[in-house]
């Protein structure tokens, strides 16, 4: 019997993670890692030289993201790269950082937050964001034609409605901005990341303490009727903050570079914005910006014939999931009428994204916003020049140099 019928993938030549795109495509997964498609589970090779396991199937990866047995917690995961100045096993997740938790510390909170999110709420945010996008689309033309689009769009709708979701000032977003880029910043250190957490939270400390005081209208508020500590507030808080801010700013840059590179699926969009919810929903799954996740067996677990073995990091690849043929037929292409739901970029099972609804709202309705603003937006520079954050948690591009014909 050959390895892969035993199940026994020990015999695998460990493959480092492939991070490099630098080569190809910059909407498409590190060559090396497509290179993998016919090895949905494989070994894996760590930075303190662990063998853990890699997916990149799209069958496997959402069979172990909605498997119990599979940890989040960050103490028992390796790291695929060093953290400059981490020796040793990861820190546990600081108060309120639900990513890296378990059941059933993971499920109290869970269940409180997701009660927050409610359908008036979401209406609000609904409303301002329509209003914030057009007061960020009138900016832009005035200053026009030119525009970095990260600095004039992408960066300030996200951030403006993950402000008015907590009832953080607007205001002070240069408080927190610069602290949550070092914190997905994949060369700053480790001192450099726990100085801005420190930051981070000692800002949303003080809030909490105002909203205590003086409730308003917003979810930071709400929950501090619940029985949450002071602490528990401001750290939940940071992870909103952190988590709601790069990421979908990262999908609005990207997805119009990725956009005005595909001019056919931009004109369709373009001619029919009732798309514009699929195309959200394919840009998500073709850009994959938050990725890798990582899980520790808590016990040996079989996944596909396979034996993943107790205290092994599994590092699962949302962009190379997908990607997988098996699941979605010519992955490599921008398709805004296929169905690409089922995706992974919000992740899967009990840590699936919990501001979703609020990400797909902004980008439901900043990309059509866009595009019928400038109907002749364009990049301003050939597109290999355009930066790349490759070197971040969450992929994306540093700037967008755009322009337009005046009216
Ligand atoms: C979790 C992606 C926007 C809040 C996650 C996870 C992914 C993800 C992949 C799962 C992490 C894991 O399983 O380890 C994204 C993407 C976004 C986005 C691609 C934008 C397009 C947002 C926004 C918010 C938010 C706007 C806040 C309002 C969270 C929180 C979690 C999470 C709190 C942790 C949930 C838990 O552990 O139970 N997100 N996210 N995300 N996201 Fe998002």
């Amino acid at each position: 019997p050959t390895a892969a019928t035993t199940g026994d993938i020990t015999a695998d030549e460990p493959a480092t993670l492939p991070t490099d795109r630098r080569t190809g495509c910059p909407f498409d997964p590190p060559a090396a890692l497509t290179a993998l498609s016919d090895q949905p589970l494989r070994r894996m090779r760590y930075a303190d030289g662990h063998l853990g396991r890699l997916v990149t199937g799209h069958a496997a990866a959402r069979a172990i993201l909605a498997d119990p047995r599979f940890s989040s917690r960050y103490e028992l995961l390796h790291l695929p790269e060093p953290i400059a100045g981490l020796s040793g096993e990861m820190p546990p997740a600081p108060v309120g950082d639900i990513i890296g938790l378990d059941a059933p510390e993971h499920t109290r909170y869970r269940r409180l937050l997701t009660g927050k999110f409610t359908v008036r709420r979401m209406r609000q945010l609904t409303e301002r964001v329509e209003q914030f996008t057009t007061e960020c689309l009138d900016a832009m033309e005035q200053a026009g034609p030119t525009a970095d689009l990260v600095a004039a769009f992408a960066q300030p709708v996200p951030a403006l409605m993950i402000c008015e979701l907590l009832g953080v000032p607007y205001a002070d977003r240069e408080h927190f901005q610069s602290q949550v880029a070092t914190l997905f910043d994949q060369t700053a250190d480790a001192e450099a990341k726990g100085e801005a957490y420190t930051a981070l939270f000692q800002f949303l400390g003080a809030l909490v303490l105002a909203k205590r005081a003086e409730p308003t209208d917003d979810l930071l508020s709400d929950l501090t009727t619940s029985d949450l500590t002071d602490e528990e507030l401001a750290g939940i808080g940071g992870l909103l903050l952190a988590a709601g801010l790069d990421t979908t700013a990262n999908m609005l840059g990207l997805g119009t570079f990725a956009l005005l590179s595909n001019p056919d699926q931009l004109d369709a969009l373009r001619a029919d914005p009732d798309l514009a919810g699929q195309t959200v929903e394919e840009l998500l799954r073709y850009l994959s910006v938050a990725d890798p996740l990582l899980r520790s067996a808590l016990e040996d677990v079989e996944v596909e014939g396979r034996l993943i073995r107790a205290g092994e990091t599994v590092t699962v690849s949302v962009q190379a999931a997908n990607r997988d043929p098996h699941r979605f037929p010519a992955p490599d292409r921008l398709d805004i009428h296929r169905r690409a739901t089922g995706h992974l970029a919000f992740g899967h099972g009990a840590h699936q994204c919990l501001g979703q609804q609020l990400a797909r709202v902004e980008m439901t309705v900043a990309f059509p916003a866009l595009f019928a603003r400038f109907p002749t937006l364009r990049l301003a520079v050939p597109p290999q020049e355009v930066e790349l954050r490759d070197r971040s948690n969450i992929y994306g591009v540093v700037s967008l140099p755009v322009t337009w014909d005046k009216e």
